[in-house]
């Protein structure tokens, strides 16, 4: 049956989670797409940079907020700021290096030079072709509503309405982050990997939280020996939801094996245990009980992925409803050497990025995803996120962290989907903080 506009225009029918299904025209249709962009990409806190990337005036760095790309670049005034990379004289962009350092940002168009802090300062024939009759002040680069950083890593809106980042990113978010941040003491290395892949963003986001595919699409990987069954598909799993669609899903341990660790543990020396950080105190005091406990992996929504390996960033760039550039970050602590940075960059090229071994596999499976969700044939048929529903429960800990401990399950997608819809339906910031939904309690 060939769908109607009216189908596609039902918001509420995207997604029900009462029933644990999606409408599968959510990962190609060009309208829900449009709308995802001005809804979610152009309202939430994207993730623009790690500080690191450029700490001196005039270092910059070519990011995304949806479809527009911006330019994070440190002023001489050290501070970051987030332009839009178009001219307002006609539009061209001004800046076409992925990063590095400069003075200005001149428009190979006619030349109007602008400043590290979007003014533009300079405009060829302003006295004999502008009569000295143009208002700079009023010409300068467009600026993202609100920039701000959470322990290094910087975050940007083009929403003036959004509310603090830190109430955007709540436990789960700053949790996420957290993990890898180390207190500050890490920093994101030269070379972005980048590459693209023909998908829906949404299905290279919800695969992060998925541990039910990696014994099968990641099967030639297991053979190859580099990693083994219980490292990839571990069958104890933890799952940390926040609000706006944040969620930490993946292996945990119990809370008896964390205090048999820390048992264990305590007969190291200072020494031994800074190489693990994990096991060190300030870990425990930043994580809090429930978070040192959980090892999966962290979405900050809409789609960054934070891998809890502690090495490797991933944002899910849309391109359009078909297409998705993966960019991936690589993190290392300040203190590392030649030799250690030298293995973390061998550990992130292996796993994953375009040369890894294991998002290959996954893009594949993806693309065919994205290709099959607008067929006539099947495209009524809904998408199934129901494993788990129903038959687990929320555990809140006194610190106020909460999680589903259990087995395999498919919460964190679904929570995904459910907020994304939530997102899609609000008409503003203040109607998606009084309408959407809080982490869920109870029986879930
Ligand atoms: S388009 Fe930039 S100076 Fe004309
Ligand atoms: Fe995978």
């Amino acid at each position: 049956m060939i769908a109607t506009d009216q189908q596609v225009l039902n918001k509420d029918s995207w997604v029900d989670h009462e029933k644990g299904v999606v409408d599968r025209r959510i990962f190609s249709d060009p309208g829900i797409y449009a709308a995802e962009l001005e809804n979610i990409f152009a309202r939430a806190w994207n993730f623009m940079c790690h500080e690191s990337q450029i700490p001196e005036t005039g270092d910059f760095f070519m990011n995304y907020i949806g479809e527009n790309q911006v330019i994070v670049v440190r002023d001489r005034n050290g501070e970051i700021q987030v332009l839009l990379n178009t001219c307002p004289h006609r539009g061209n962009t001004v800046c076409r290096a992925d990063q590095g350092k400069t003075r200005s940002f001149f428009c190979s168009y006619h030349g109007w030079n602008f400043d590290l802090d979007g003014k533009l300062v300079g405009v060829p024939g302003y006295e004999n072709f502008y009569r000295s009759d143009l208002d700079k002040s009023e010409w300068g680069l467009s600026k993202a509503a609100q920039v701000s950083g959470y322990k290094g890593f910087i975050f940007a809106t083009l929403d003036p309405a959004a509310p603090p980042l830190e109430d955007f990113l709540g436990w789960v978010g700053c949790l996420s982050i957290d993990m890898v941040a180390k207190n500050g003491a890490v920093e994101v290395l030269d070379g972005i990997q980048k590459n693209r892949i023909q998908c829906n963003w949404k299905l290279a986001v919800d695969n992060l939280f998925d541990w039910y595919h990696p014994k099968v699409s990641h099967y030639s990987a297991l053979r190859t020996g580099m990693i083994d069954e219980a490292f990839l598909a571990p069958l104890q799993q933890m799952v940390l939801l926040g609000d706006y669609g944040h969620g930490i899903s993946g292996p945990g341990v119990t809370e008896a094996e964390q205090a048999a660790f820390e048992a264990a543990n305590k007969h190291l020396t200072n020494k031994d245990k800074l190489p693990n950080w994990r096991a060190s105190e300030q870990a425990k005091a930043e994580l809090g009980p429930v978070g040192i406990r959980a090892t999966g992996h962290p979405n900050i929504f809409p789609n960054l992925w934070v891998s809890t390996g502690g090495t490797q960033l991933c944002l899910r760039i849309p391109r359009g409803p078909l297409e998705t550039e993966l960019w991936w970050f690589t993190l290392v602590e300040k203190s590392m050497n030649a030799t250690e940075r030298k293995k973390i960059v061998q550990m992130a090229t292996h796993f994953f990025g375009p040369a890894g071994l294991l998002e290959q596999d996954d893009g594949e499976n993806w693309s065919h995803s994205t290709r099959t969700s607008n067929l006539g044939a099947t495209r009524d048929r809904p998408l199934n996120f129901a494993m788990g529903r129903g038959h687990d429960t929320v555990k809140l800990d006194p610190s106020g962290q909460s999680s589903i401990e259990t087995a395999v399950n498919e919460h964190a997608q679904l929570w995904l989907y459910r907020s994304w819809q939530e997102w899609m339906k609000a008409e503003d910031w203040p109607s998606l903080i009084k309408n959407h939904s809080a982490a869920p309690t109870g029986t879930i």
